[in-house]
């Protein structure tokens, strides 16, 4: 079986570090809080964590899309609300891929509701062609093309996440 490499472990720790210098700029003094969405965004979070050298949090959410497994249509559902407080944080939303837009979109609007000082978006891979929902994302990995993609915590049926480079999988061969 064969996954074709899109992105190398080594680009992707570059990348990761340039992230983290972004924003340490923005938020050196803010002590803002990273909250991470579950699972796929675990692998991306912890990287960017070690990265990040000055004083911060971390929070995790995880929500799970209605309908069909391969397309979202913007409805969530919380699996695992943030514990924290968020009101007057400074929050950073952290996510593995962005594809239609409609989770993030979601999570960004109830996030919100809870009153952050801030609150802006990081994400790893921006599948921007896909893209059903205007949303602005503040921090940006990389721009990738429309394959489905797996590694560095994304995975196709939960296989996959721990692959260190990203790739992209044939959907139409079969896995074990
Ligand atoms: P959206 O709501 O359409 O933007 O979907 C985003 C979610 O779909 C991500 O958090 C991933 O869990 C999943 N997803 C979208 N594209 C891929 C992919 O290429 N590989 C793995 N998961 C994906
Ligand atoms: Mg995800």
């Amino acid at each position: 079986m064969k996954l074709k490499v899109l992105i190398k472990e080594k680009e992707i720790k570059k990348r990761v570090k340039e992230i983290a210098e972004e924003i340490k700029k923005d938020y050196k003094d803010k002590n803002p809080l990273l909250i991470g969405i579950l699972k796929g965004g675990v692998v991306f979070l912890s990287d960017l964590i070690r990265n990040l050298n000055f004083p911060h949090e971390v929070e995790f959410i995880r929500v799970s899309s209605y309908g069909s497994k391969s397309i979202s249509d913007g409805k969530i559902k919380w699996i695992m609300k943030p514990q924290m407080e968020i009101k007057g944080r400074h929050v950073i939303i952290v996510e593995d891929i962005i594809d239609t837009g409609y989770t993030l979109k979601k999570i960004y609007e109830e996030i919100k509701k809870e009153e952050p000082l801030s609150c802006k978006i990081c994400v790893f891979l921006d599948k921007f062609e896909r893209r059903k929902v205007n949303i602005h994302l503040d921090y940006v990995g990389f721009r990738v093309p429309n394959f489905f993609l797996v590694g560095y915590g994304l995975d196709f049926n939960e296989k996959f996440r721990y692959l260190k480079d990203i790739r992209i999988i044939d959907l139409e061969e079969k896995y074990e």
